[in-house]
């Protein structure tokens, strides 16, 4: 009877992990998908403790405590712009619990299995264990890189890739030892063998990949930890992790694909590595000089223009300037200027960093533009303004092959008439590459942290 109430709350809480999903993905039924989200994961919760009779009630409740807890203290503490690395140390966490899982599910197996049934269990937990380290280790790594601790050049060790499908067929060779095994000692050597293995190779994957790439990365890794779960679900006979866990994998790995689209990189060559490693360009071979300009200047261009395009990235977050953003987009308007927004599909460090910030800043979405929809306008806009971005403008991408970004897509900022970049000096952005934007004759630098020169630019505005 308990069994049966507990497999139809899956169910519904299955339902309520799809509509999530398909809420956030517009950001005006974000709130709404993350409602659903938040309701699904409380009845699944229930759901399991119903169905485990209260068996081991007490530790699951201490540990809902703590988690909860450290949970609710994260969200409260993490800045927007620190939201990559939340993300990776959560990935690492779902990796980790796959790790545990499959070790404790080899250990103290909850039935005796025999013959072909066991060779399947040891399938899922071998599995269960290889995904869980890899994606345990790479989010490590990707959490570490994303936070500058480790350097965000790639890592191209000679023969790499040769390197990776050697530790790979290894582990295929220790797997056939580890379902064959004679005794349980002989199993978990095979496992731990293996697990060192894997952890190798998950940090070797995530360490060859470039700067530029991280976005990919993190949505890679949110993909693998659902097939960790889905993995455990099997190990666990638990259904709902099963269905979650295929959920996660495979939105992970359509955002993967979609992002690499947007960069114009192939997903294989993305998870392959190596991009990032060669920057060729110094500002020494850019031609042209940098023309410095003041909030003053900049607010007579921005009064006298009919057509202006924002483009906002991560300085723009970095310095919290979106609110003032929105109040001069409002007081241009009444100027009787148009005033949209562009938006990079990678802008600032996570998916939808920008649309975010925008709309807690209540800009209109109807104004809040996607790449493919605004590219084309530039050359008919008489300003563009550049808000703490830098290599989502980039021209370098499109007119330098030897540029470590060459093929991503940009923000065509400069065929407008005059381009405005706001941000505090000749500094690189994200990829480490020099900006040939900087030094061309329609633009002009306003230099200074973002929040200050818009306050100021409002300030001039107004006056
Ligand atoms: P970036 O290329 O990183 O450039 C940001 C620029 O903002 C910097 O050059 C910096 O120059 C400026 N800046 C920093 N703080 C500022 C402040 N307080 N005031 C004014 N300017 C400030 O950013 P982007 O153009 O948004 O491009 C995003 C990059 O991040 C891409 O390379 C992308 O691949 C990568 N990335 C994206 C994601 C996702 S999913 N969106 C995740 C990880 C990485 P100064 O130091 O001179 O001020």
């Amino acid at each position: 009877m308990l069994n049966g109430i507990g497999n139809i709350a899956y169910l519904g809480a299955s339902a309520l992990f799809i509509l999530s999903l398909r809420g956030l993905s517009h950001p005006t039924t974000a709130r709404r998908g993350n409602v659903y989200g938040v309701t699904g994961m409380l009845i699944a919760v229930l759901a399991t403790l119903l169905i485990a009779q209260g068996a081991g009630l007490e530790i699951v409740l201490a540990a809902s405590v703590v988690g909860a807890g450290v949970g609710a203290l994260l969200a409260r503490r993490v800045e927007m712009t620190q939201m990559p690395q939340l993300v990776a140390v959560l990935h690492s966490f779902v990796g980790l619990a796959a790790v545990l899982i499959g070790f404790t599910n080899y250990v103290m197996p909850s039935v005796q299995l025999g013959g072909t049934e066991r060779i399947v269990h040891g399938s899922e937990i071998y599995l269960g264990v290889f995904i869980g380290t890899i994606t345990f280790a790479g989010s490590i790594v990707a959490f570490l890189k994303l936070n500058g601790t480790v350097s965000g050049k790639p890592l191209v060790l000679p023969g790499r890739h040769l390197l990776n499908l050697l530790v790979l067929a290894i582990c295929f060779a220790v797997g056939y030892r580890f379902l064959t095994a004679a005794s349980s000692e002989d199993g978990i050597r095979a496992l731990l063998e293996m697990t060192v293995l894997a952890a190798a190779l998950g940090v070797h994957l995530v360490m060859a990949i470039g700067g530029a790439d991280m976005p990919v990365v993190v949505s890679m890794l949110n993909s693998y930890s659902g097939w960790a779960a889905a993995a455990t679900g099997f190990m666990l006979s638990n259904d709902l992790l099963i269905t979650t866990g295929a959920l996660v994998g495979s939105s992970g790995a359509i955002l993967s694909y979609i992002m690499c689209r947007a960069m114009n990189r192939s997903f294989i060559s993305v998870i392959l590595g190596g991009f990032g490693a060669s920057g060729t360009t110094s500002s020494t071979d850019i031609a042209g000089e940098v023309v410095p300009t003041t909030v003053d200047e900049v607010s007579a261009i921005l009064r006298d223009a009919a057509d202006v395009i924002i483009v906002p990235g991560y300085g723009m977050a970095v310095a919290q300037a979106q609110t003032t953003i929105s109040e001069i987009t409002r007081k241009l308007n009444g100027f009787g200027v148009r005033v949209r927004f562009g938006i990079h599909p990678v802008a600032g460090r996570l998916p939808g960093h920008m649309n975010v910030l925008l709309a807690e800043a209540k800009v209109p979405y109807d104004i809040v533009l996607e790449m493919d929809e605004i590219n084309d306008d530039f050359a008919s806009t008489d300003v563009v303004l550049v808000i703490g971005a830098n290599d989502i403008v980039n021209p370098g991408a499109l007119e330098d092959p030897a540029s470590p970004i060459a093929g991503m897509p940009v923000l065509e900022v400069w065929k407008a008439r005059t381009v405005v970049v706001s941000k505090r000096s000749m500094a690189t952005g994200y990829a480490g590459v020099e900006n040939p934007l900087f030094y061309k004759d329609n633009t002009r630098m306003l230099f200074g942290d973002a929040k200050g020169s818009v306050d100021a630019l409002l300030k001039q505005l107004d006056a």
